[in-house]
């Protein structure tokens, strides 16, 4: 495998309140994201911050993505994110899949759709997978299967650099670090999704990169990326604070 930056996302999902404050958080994550060659910063804010947040920064340390998109390009579809809009407005990734999405509704066809069309505009696809819960006899890994088999079926081998895994198991989110994965179980499940990928686009597949997400904090951070073999983080609330999220940062960078 290429070595390849790590790829750290922050998905502030429905936060903050005000542009200002959305300003503050970017501003403060800024100043450590601009000074690390080893990571790639993508920040997912509210759609309705993005405008504002890119014109602060211009370089490439960081990039901008949106936490949903919808798979037409324009046209009657109220409420709906247009890739071609996401674009046009600094977006570059896409997550796409996140547990609290399908929670609301949206299933496997709809994500499979979604990334097959962020991918055709040249955005990257931050596809999430990961099981509700681990039962004793281990079917978790069907679904995880059958949700990453559900998510790339619309894409050829030939888009494969235009999308990456995010594992988060839906019963580690949101809460602390010694609720997260422990490092080993990540490592197996991000073997688990690398033999998934070959499956269906062979070798080539191995060099899509595997984050992690699920209460990434400071305290976890080198024992997942290491441990758990991952290529990046999808961190969600430590995301808002600048600087738990700058130390989150300079760990993946150093590790
Ligand atoms: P968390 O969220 O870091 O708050 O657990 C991660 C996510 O849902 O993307």
């Amino acid at each position: 495998m290429v070595a390849q930056k790590k790829l750290v996302v922050a998905n502030w999902k429905m936060n903050p309140a005000t542009l200002t404050e959305a300003k503050k958080i970017f501003n403060g994550s800024k100043r450590v994201a601009v000074e690390l060659r080893q990571v790639q910063t993508v920040i997912c804010p509210p759609v309705v911050y993005l405008d504002a947040l890119r014109r602060i920064y211009r370089g490439n340390r960081i990039s901008f993505g949106v936490q949903d998109c919808f798979w037409e390009d324009y046209g009657a579809y109220t409420g709906q994110l247009s890739p071609v809009i996401a674009k046009n407005n600094g977006a570059r990734y896409a997550i796409l899949g996140h547990s609290e999405r399908r929670l609301l509704g949206e299933d496997d066809a709809a994500v499979g759709r979604k990334v097959a069309a962020v991918v055709r505009h040249g955005l990257t696809a931050v596809i999430c997978v990961g099981e509700t819960r681990r039962d004793q006899d281990g079917l978790y890994w069907a679904f995880l299967k059958n949700e990453l088999e559900e998510a790339v079926r619309n894409i050829s081998a030939k888009e494969l650099g235009r999308f990456v895994i995010a594992y988060e198991p839906v019963w580690a989110i949101g809460k602390t670090a010694t609720d997260a994965l422990s490092p080993e179980d990540l490592h197996e499940a991000s073997l688990y999704i690398r033999k998934v990928l070959h499956g269906i686009f062979g070798d080539e597949a191995l060099a899509v990169p595997v984050l992690y997400g699920g209460s990434v904090e400071p305290a976890n951070t080198e024992a997942l990326l290491k441990g758990g073999q991952v290529q990046g983080l999808l961190v969600g609330h430590k995301s808002l604070d600048p600087k738990a999220f700058g130390e989150i940062l300079k760990i993946v960078d150093a590790a």
